[in-house]
């Protein structure tokens, strides 16, 4: 009891430098005068040019890019985009006909009301079987080189005809497709679409991908901000996007307009060993250094999607705290000392010395992330919502 009381009075700033010599004390808090003062400066500094931005700080041989704009999304020369497929992919995505149960849609688990993700830590899928993974939005999608959090699909059209297949999410496969043909307005749709006819898992894949590179944000406060309004930032969030960029250290792998670079690294979130164990990349390259690694998020819109990291379990303030604390380290136990599989974390995380402000201010960066709400309108589906057809 008294041992408690005394850490509660230190502060648990003090008490974990105490466990850890190697993790600095929280930098003292800042006088609010001197805050404002640094605030207006960086104000300045930040409605200008980003090359005229201070120089982030980010390690060695690390090939960052600038925060920015979004570019308009690319679509590949072999499915080129055009307005009837992408309608057709929205139909498809919102259908939950297209799932062995005739239950589940994309939507169910992407759902444009919470982020185009679903909530859940992870989510439930065909059968209501539990996945080992959160769902991550589909918003921006088309800027990532490798898609799921291990990055086992290279494109979306890859991506999504996984999905289907696959008998824990939406249990499809071409003859639960084929039966779209039954219903006339899918067989127009998709003869408009691909200009002959023909309803295919492949076609219905490369529809919902064509519609998924139309979910593009850009519209936050942040962007904005980059367009010139520089009333667009709180004060807070000025703060936040400098310590983002320097002290700490979150464009070392968060960078470029979609706040992403792309890789994988291990944060030491791999439960090595352990009940949620889960060895992200390795599992698609069996390369002993990818144990552990998964793909760097995007960070658009990011509070809307908790809970966070490939397996839910975290709230964005933990988030913060954790690396504040330089993420933590695994220890590899008796047994494990000559395990070549043994994850080690990535040598980009250490520990920070952020203080409470610090973490409300890249808190409130994040929240400058967030795009304006958008009822996305469930589009109607063929022979569903035909209400003269039914009772
Ligand atoms: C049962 C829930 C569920 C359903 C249904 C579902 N998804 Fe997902 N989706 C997930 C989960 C969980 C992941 C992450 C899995 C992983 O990384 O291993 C994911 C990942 C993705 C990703 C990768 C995002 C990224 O950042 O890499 C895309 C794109 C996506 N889903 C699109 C779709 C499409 C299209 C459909 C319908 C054909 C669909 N999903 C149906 C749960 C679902
Ligand atoms: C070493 C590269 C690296 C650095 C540095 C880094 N991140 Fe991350 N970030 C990742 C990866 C990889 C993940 C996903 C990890 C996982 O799920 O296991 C992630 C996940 C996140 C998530 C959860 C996203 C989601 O959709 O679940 C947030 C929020 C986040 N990072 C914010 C930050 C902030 C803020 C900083 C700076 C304090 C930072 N990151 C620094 C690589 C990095």
């Amino acid at each position: 009891m008294l041992a408690t009381l005394a850490l509660v009075a230190i502060g648990p700033g003090r008490s974990h430098a105490q466990e850890r010599p190697d993790r600095p004390p929280p930098r003292p808090m800042e006088d609010p005068d001197a805050r404002r003062a640094r605030i207006a400066m960086l104000r300045d500094i930040y409605a200008g040019p980003p090359a005229d931005w201070p120089a982030p700080h980010v390690d060695e041989g690390v090939e960052w890019v600038e925060l920015g704009f979004l570019p308009e999304p690319p679509h590949p020369p072999e499915n080129p985009y055009s307005e009837a497929k992408a309608e057709l992919g929205k139909m498809l995505f919102f259908d939950p006909r297209l799932s062995g149960s005739g239950q589940i849609a994309c939507a169910s688990c992407h759902d444009p009301d919470l982020g185009w993700a679903d909530g859940r830590t992870t989510s439930f899928g065909h059968d209501r079987e539990l996945l080992k993974r959160n769902a991550p939005t589909v918003q921006n999608t088309a800027f990532f080189p490798a898609l799921f959090w291990d990055g086992r699909a290279g494109s979306l059209e890859e991506q999504a005809e996984a999905v289907l297949r696959n008998p824990q999410e939406m249990h499809s496969d071409e003859a639960i497709i084929a039966r779209l043909v039954e219903i006339p307005a899918y067989q127009g749709a998709f003869a408009e679409a691909f200009e002959s006819e023909g309803i295919t898992l492949e076609r219905a894949s490369q529809a919902i991908a064509t519609y998924e590179r139309t979910l593009v944000g850009g519209r936050s406060r942040f962007d904005a901000f980059l367009k010139g309004n520089r009333e667009a930032l709180s004060d807070a969030a000025i703060s936040g996007l400098d310590l983002f960029r320097r002290e700490a250290r979150c464009l070392n792998c968060h960078h470029g307009p979609n706040l992403s670079d792309g890789r994988f690294h291990d944060l030491g979130l791999s439960y090595y060993g352990r009940l949620f164990e889960d060895l992200g990349r390795y599992r698609v390259t069996e390369a002993p250094e990818d144990v552990g690694r998964f793909r760097t998020p995007s960070l658009r819109n990011i509070a809307s999607t908790a809970p966070y990291m490939h397996n839910g379990l975290f709230e964005l303030d933990g988030v913060l705290r954790m690396y504040d604390a330089g993420m933590a380290t695994l220890r590899p136990r008796e047994d494990q000392q000559d395990d070549p599989l043994f994850p080690t974390k990535s040598p980009l995380l250490r520990p920070l010395g952020l203080n409470a402000q610090d973490r409300d201010d890249l808190r409130a960066f994040l929240e400058s992330l967030t795009e304006p709400k958008t009822r996305v309108r469930p589009p109607t589906l063929p022979g569903l919502h035909d209400r003269s057809a039914g009772p």
